[in-house]
């Protein structure tokens, strides 16, 4: 299956190369979710955002930027277009998780306008070390 210029094969391969801190999905995986009618899935060249949307929520799912491009504005690019899109189909509000450890994406998710929402104690089992917390963040899609 392919999703836009990009087919879920490609986006597994970069998840693979971006995700250091979860395993990434499997393209069978990404591919089911994007089979879904609830799926939101944003691309560019380097990155892609993929996302559910159920009433008034978004969720994000999986947002990856290849190393080598990164901090050249794309995720932020991809995010905006999400939210956007989101809010299209009706997301008043759009939530996600990270790892209390992912230092790159939480200071990216502040920069966007994300905020503490909660916490989930142990969620990211990791192989070789103990399960790391996730941050709930949420952010408003109601603009204006
Ligand atoms: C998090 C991630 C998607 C950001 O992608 P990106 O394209 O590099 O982000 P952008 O260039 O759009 O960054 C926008 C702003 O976010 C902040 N930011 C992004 N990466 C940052 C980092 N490593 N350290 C500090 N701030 C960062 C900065 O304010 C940046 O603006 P600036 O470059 O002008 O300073 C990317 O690092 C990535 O793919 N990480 C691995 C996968 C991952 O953790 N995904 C999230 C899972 S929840």
């Amino acid at each position: 299956m392919t999703a836009g210029p990009m087919t879920a094969d490609e986006m597994a391969a970069l998840q693979a190369r971006a995700y250091t801190h979860m395993p990434p999905w499997s393209a069978l995986a990404l591919t089911e979710m994007m089979s879904s009618p609830l799926a939101l899935l944003v691309t560019a060249p380097n990155g892609f955002a993929l996302a559910r949307v159920v009433a008034d929520e978004a969720e994000l799912l999986a947002l990856a930027v290849d190393p080598d491009c990164q901090r050249q504005g794309i995720a932020r690019a991809l995010l905006v277009k999400l939210e956007h899109d989101a809010h299209t189909r009706g997301a008043e509000t759009c939530f996600l998780e990270v790892a209390e450890t992912n230092g790159p994406a939480r200071a990216f998710y502040a920069t966007m306008g994300y905020e503490m929402a909660g916490k989930r104690g142990g969620y990211y089992r990791q192989k070789d070390g103990p399960a790391v917390d996730a941050l709930l963040m949420k952010k408003s899609l109601t603009f204006g």
